[in-house]
């Protein structure tokens, strides 16, 4: 058989809400032209991120009903522990409430001021993170992945050669880790290969730098390495996330993507000095380490998560139906990142909007129009979210994990398709109100 089927029969379903044209448009007005600021009920559908948005199974919500909420030593946090380590094979694991919390944390630990964070590329909170402790992150990604067009199988890598540069330049005592984000989401969503994975740790080791991965999306990124990768076709992906997590000598993890659960985060690491620490720290601002600012059942529903995400017909069905959306709009003409991303398409606004400058905001225009006309949700990821150090001029389309079917997904083409075939009436935006930092979830905008 060839077609690819959802891997999951649908027991449990939330009603879609359907709006005119008209309605959208006062709800786009009374937003500010901002789609952080419309109401989810007033979108069909909501392709503004994977994290957090996923649909549990049965097995979470059983583990859901045997939460022990516990104030120490819950049940709960043993049974997620068990599979943590299981998995990482870390000799700490420190529950958070989500990944950003990890990163505080962390960052709070091992950076001062004047340090350097490198990683492939930083997601926004992870930057914004090492950037309050007064440390500088720094981007290394590959020099070819600049190019949207380009098909590359590990587009995601770290520039090895850079990350040599930068350490000779900054030295060693000076950088407390470096840090490898799988997949690269601002990257594209785009894996990277065991052999680079090898390679950082490799030059990370020999200059006595601890390895940390950014695991958000771990099971996406063993899959591809599953499929590309010289070797480990006959790998199971669990085997592969535990050869990926062998290398490191931690990991910050957002359970809100690659371990279905609606919230949560891990925190992990080998080094014993760091780990109470961070411990500290943790019961300073999140909670007793056997919760760390979640509760019982959520504990219950990362554990049972981080197993079923490694479920090879679950891993397949995901890569190819992300792959399916990319694929059917970039055959129509739509430019997109090349090669579909795990988690998410991206649009190539600039690309597809020649028209429209960059200070005019081409992805937010795209956005825009996309609600308007089909009332689907997406973001930008350009000059909105980072101001002139923008790289690129996207519009990503995140799909959340087990909630969207194939009809969702061809009505999703179907709108980009109609929106492309009249992208020469769309106008750029401008912003008329902002906030001193990260904008790009309150600022507000008019058509120009
Ligand atoms: N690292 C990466 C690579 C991420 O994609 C995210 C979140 C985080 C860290 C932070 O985790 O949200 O649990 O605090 N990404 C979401 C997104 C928000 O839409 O891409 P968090």
């Amino acid at each position: 058989m060839k077609t690819i089927i959802e891997p999951f029969r649908i027991k449990s379903v939330e009603p879609l809400r359907h709006t005119t044209p008209e309605e959208r448009e006062g709800y786009l007005q009374a937003a500010g032209y901002n789609l952080f600021l419309v109401e989810a009920r007033n979108i069909l559908i909501d392709l503004l991120t994977d994290s957090g948005t996923s649909a549990m199974s049965t097995e979470q919500w059983a583990a859901i009903m045997r939460g022990d909420e516990s104030y120490a030593g819950s049940e709960s946090f043993v049974r997620l522990q068990r599979v943590a380590t299981a998995l990482t094979g870390f000799r700490h694991i420190i529950p958070c409430h989500q990944g950003r919390a990890a990163e505080r944390i962390l960052f709070s630990v091992v950076c001062k001021p004047g340090h350097v964070i490198p990683s492939n590329t930083h997601f926004d909170t992870t930057r914004a993170n090492i950037e309050h402790t007064g440390s500088r992150a720094v981007d290394l990604p590959l020099p070819a992945a600049a190019d949207t067009q380009l098909r590359l199988d590990f587009k995601g890598n770290m520039d090895v050669a850079a990350l040599e540069t930068l350490i000779a330049a900054e030295g060693a005592p000076n950088i407390p880790l470096v840090m490898l984000t799988i997949t690269n989401n601002s990257g594209g969503g785009q894996p990277v290969s065991m052999a680079n994975i090898e390679a950082v740790k490799a030059v990370a080791s020999r200059h006595g730098i601890p390895f940390y991965l950014d695991a958000c999306r771990f099971a996406e990124n063993a899959w591809f390495i599953r499929e590309r990768e010289p070797g480990y076709a006959s790998w199971t992906p669990k085997q592969i996330a535990q050869k990926m997590f062998s290398l490191a000598d931690g990991c910050t993890f957002s359970a809100k993507k690659d371990a279905f659960a609606n919230i949560g985060g891990l925190l992990c690491t080998n080094d014993d000095k760091v780990a109470l620490l961070e411990t500290n720290l943790l019961i300073l601002t999140e909670g007793f380490p056997t919760y760390g600012g979640l509760a019982g059942r959520d504990l219950d529903a990362i554990a049972v998560g981080l197993e079923e995400i490694l479920d090879p017909d679950y891993l397949r069905y995901r890569i190819i139906s992300t792959g399916y959306l990319g694929d059917h709009i970039s055959s129509q003409g739509v430019p997109i990142v090349e090669p579909p991303g795990g988690h998410a398409i991206y649009i190539d606004a600039a690309r597809m909007l020649p028209h429209i400058p960059p200070h005019q905001f081409p992805g937010q225009a795209l956005a825009v129009e996309l609600y308007r006309h089909a009332g689907i949700r997406s973001v930008e990821i350009g000059s909105v979210m980072f101001g002139a150090s923008a790289r690129h001029e996207l519009l990503r389309l995140a799909i959340p994990r087990r909630v969207y079917t194939q009809s969702h997904i061809d009505y999703v083409v179907e709108a980009i398709l109609e929106v492309n075939a009249r992208k020469h009436e769309i106008r750029g935006m401008e912003i008329v109100e902002q906030p001193p930092f990260l904008r790009h979830f309150s600022a507000r905008f008019r058509p120009l």
